[in-house]
């Protein structure tokens, strides 16, 4: 695809070339995100992010990314703050907002509207999160991870074993991931979750169709013992008609350090794009394997910075740039190593 100028929407417009054309991007921008270099090269650039829903990780990482390429970033957080609340359309809100970014991430709570946006942006726009669609720079900063944890374990995507375990039918995160690992070969897949929050059924035979071998399951178990990768997610309760229907999922799959010296081979990567719910009725990931030298989950987070960094590179058509803007960092970046 060409990336200068483009939407980042679904992972649907990715070839498999693209894909490794951002983790390339990423690879080469990797000192940058760890303090190691700096570069003005997006100064006097604006990123527009608007946020109509919750969010650490992806709001902040956005932002953060576009600082460290030298740009500047207008929040909008909450329908509240925003003259949506007013009756704006998105529309309106696009043909505004447009006039006063470079580039925009957004984050709506409505399948579909952050491409309804789009189409009335005049600059690119990222889908930080619409709903329970998707989630694409998610799915591409987990697929990074995953690439770089198995690099030393002489494994690859290609083959790749996964779990995914828990909310999988609100999950965008894995619906996301789902259609990337689509564009790669003989992945085995299992879908771990209630009957009644499965995986939706166009995704399970997207992953058909590509040849991969899928087992849909209710049993965490037994399903997580020849796997690579055990990702797990959160109930998405924020998607549910009622407190009372998530509370009926909540702490069915808890993954702990007594389940996984059991039941996974040694050195499977655990994952899950956080947040993982720590109160007591919740638990999918305990903190017991916050030493678990396979956890991954904050190594996904710094890696999060260094793809969404790629990301505003190649739409903002500067990734040969970069360089030519860079100079020493001068300041203490001790206690950075993942
Ligand atoms: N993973 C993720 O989307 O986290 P936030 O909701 O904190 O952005």
């Amino acid at each position: 695809m060409e990336f200068a100028g483009s939407h980042i929407l679904s992972v649907d417009q990715f070839e498999r070339g693209d894909v490794e054309r951002i983790f390339s991007v990423a690879d080469q921008l990797e000192p940058y995100a760890r303090r190691r270099r700096r570069t003005r090269v997006l100064e006097g650039a604006i990123l527009g992010a608007m946020f109509f829903e919750p969010s650490t990780r992806t709001r902040v990482s956005f932002g953060s990314a576009f600082n460290l390429l030298g740009g500047e970033v207008r929040e909008t957080t909450g329908f509240e703050q925003s003259a949506i609340a007013k009756g704006e359309s998105l529309y309106d809100t696009a043909r505004v907002l447009s006039g006063y970014s470079d580039v925009i991430a957004m984050r709506h709570p409505t399948a579909g509207s952050v491409a309804e946006f789009a189409a009335a942006s005049r600059v690119p726009v990222i889908n930080g999160g619409d709903g329970s669609n998707e989630h694409p720079s998610q799915a591409l900063l987990d697929l990074y991870t995953i690439g770089r944890e198995l690099a030393g374990r002489d494994r690859s995507i290609d083959q790749l074993r996964i779990a995914m375990v828990g909310d999988l039918r609100y999950g965008r995160t894995v619906h996301s991931l789902c259609k990337l690992l689509c564009l790669f070969d003989r992945v085995q897949v299992v879908l771990v979750s209630p009957g009644e929050l499965r995986m939706p059924e166009g995704i399970v035979d997207e992953l058909r169709a590509a040849g991969h071998e899928v087992l849909e399951s209710d049993a965490l178990e037994a399903s997580i013992a020849h796997v690579d990768i055990v990702y797990s997610t959160r109930i998405q309760e924020e998607r549910f008609q009622s407190q009372a229907e998530a509370d009926l999922y909540r702490g069915r799959f808890r993954l702990n350090q007594s389940i996984y010296t059991r039941h996974c081979e040694p050195n499977t990567v655990i994952m899950h794009p956080l947040p993982r719910d720590s109160r007591d009725s919740a638990r999918e990931l305990d903190d017991d394997l916050n030493d678990n030298p396979n956890l991954a989950i904050f190594r996904q987070t710094d890696n999060g910075l260094t793809v969404r960094m790629a990301l505003f590179a190649l739409i903002l058509d500067v990734v040969d740039q970069v360089e030519k803007h860079a100079t020493a960092v001068t300041w203490y970046v001790g206690g950075r190593t993942p």
